[in-house]
């Protein structure tokens, strides 16, 4: 054989070889988990990084910078549990709540919804939530969720009763963080991906910050003529698959903030400070890549 050959068998096994190590990086990190501290603020971000939507808006990504006195609100936050393909057992999400609870008290723990990705599983996923519901009730925490768009064929009243959670879907709940502050916190069902109906924001009394908890972000967009001061949202598993890079794999996108790369982080949209969880599980296949699963401690200060 000549030269060029030996090259060409070199090169192939080289690209095989990678192939495999990303292949076997893909299913490890669904095991990982990071436990993130998020710090949103509703003082009006610098404008720079711009990003522009479809709809011709605009959405300014938001640094996690500390906020610098004592927070009003003390929040524990996760999504997208998927239980088929989730890897960080609830014993682990009880573990931090307690620990980060010992700290300094959480005002509530929020679930963003998605607890399966088919309904078939849902006693397992129920199970889930009812541990950590069942460690909310022992530290007197308020234990709040939305639905996902995978959750559509489960009950809410079986939600309810069988993992021990409230659901705030069209609803809202006065909640008093420990600096005294009272805050309104609400949120929106979602409807799944097929006939998808967004639904207004609940009507909370005015005078009191809101935050707003939807499983999906574009639902910042559908909130009626109230916007929310904060809000708390998944689905997008922070994009979920990435190539060395930075190079996101991912199919085409209906969604409006997806669509303009807002998969994970901290935005500003108009007067809203808005937080988009990694979430927890993989949703069909059981991989991730470059978007390791997040829990969440969010601390909130109005100015
Ligand atoms: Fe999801």
């Amino acid at each position: 054989m000549g030269p060029l050959i030996w090259i060409l068998i070199v090169l192939a096994a080289c690209i095989i070889l990678a192939l495999i190590v990303y292949g076997i990086l893909c299913l490890i990190e669904p095991h990982r988990h990071e436990l993130t501290h998020i710090n949103l603020t509703s003082s009006k971000p610098s404008n720079t990084g711009k990003i522009s939507l479809s709809t011709g808006e605009e959405v300014y990504p938001v640094a996690n910078d500390p906020i610098g006195k004592e927070a009003d609100l003390r929040l524990f936050f996760f999504s997208d549990i998927h239980i088929e393909t989730c890897f960080i057992s609830s014993d682990a999400i009880c573990r931090h709540i307690e620990e980060e609870h010992n700290i300094k008290p959480f005002d509530a723990v929020i679930f963003g919804g998605d607890i399966v990705t088919w309904p078939k599983y849902k006693e397992k996923g129920f199970a889930y939530l009812r541990q950590i519901s069942s460690l909310c009730r022992k530290l007197d925490i308020p234990f709040m969720a939305v639905t996902g768009n995978h959750d559509i064929a489960l009950s809410d009243t079986d939600v309810e009763k069988e993992c021990g959670v409230e659901l705030i879907e069209g609803r809202y709940k006065v909640i008093r963080g420990s600096g005294g502050k009272e805050f309104s916190i609400c949120g929106v069902d979602d409807t799944g991906r097929e006939e998808r109906e967004w639904f207004d924001m609940p009507e909370c009394p005015e005078g009191r910050p809101v935050v707003f908890v939807a499983h999906d972000p574009d639902a910042i967009l559908h909130t009626g003529e109230r916007l929310p001061d904060f809000m708390l949202s998944g689905h997008t598993h922070g994009g979920q698959l990435y190539l060395p890079f930075g190079i996101r794999i991912a199919p085409r996108h209906k969604n409006v903030f997806p669509r303009a790369g807002i998969l994970k982080g901290i935005f500003r949209y108009r007067n809203t400070t808005l937080f988009i969880s990694r979430g927890l599980g993989c949703g069909y296949l059981p991989i991730r890549s470059g978007s390791v699963p997040e829990l969440s401690v969010i601390e909130i200060s109005c100015s």
